[in-house]
């Protein structure tokens, strides 16, 4: 099982937060522009951060519609200037980037 942790990161905090994530899991930690087509094969489980953006989880439709990432593990992780207790907000961001159906596989994290 190989793990890769990919992050989409303006200002940073999502790379931040990816490079301590990869640092716990051993694994590589790679900015999305980065990615080559070898390493998107590779890897069995992938976890993806970006930062939210009105809303937005920075790069997340892009990750999800790549042939490589369709029947992998999917992972996804967001950074915002939310804070972390103000729940329905989180929970409107998460509702609003992944599907009722994706949320069943896809784990998602939010840092704020
Ligand atoms: C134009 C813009 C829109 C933003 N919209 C949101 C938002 O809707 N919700 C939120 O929690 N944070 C929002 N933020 C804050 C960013 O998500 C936050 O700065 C995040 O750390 C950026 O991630 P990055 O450092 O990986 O690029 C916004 C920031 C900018 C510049």
């Amino acid at each position: 099982m190989k793990t890769i942790v990919v992050y989409n990161s303006k200002t940073g905090f999502s790379e931040k937060y990816g490079k301590w994530i990869a640092q716990e899991l051993k694994c590589e930690a790679v900015s999305y522009k980065n990615m080559t087509p070898d390493k998107w094969k590779e890897c069995d489980t992938i976890i993806y951060g970006g930062g939210v953006i009105a809303g937005k989880i920075s790069g997340v439709d892009k990750v999800k519609a790549r042939p490589e990432v369709k029947g992998k593990k999917l992972v996804v992780y967001t950074v915002g200037a939310t804070p972390m207790d103000a729940r329905e907000i989180i929970d409107t961001v998460k509702n609003g980037n992944l599907t009722k159906e994706e949320q069943k596989d896809i784990p998602f994290f939010y840092f704020g």
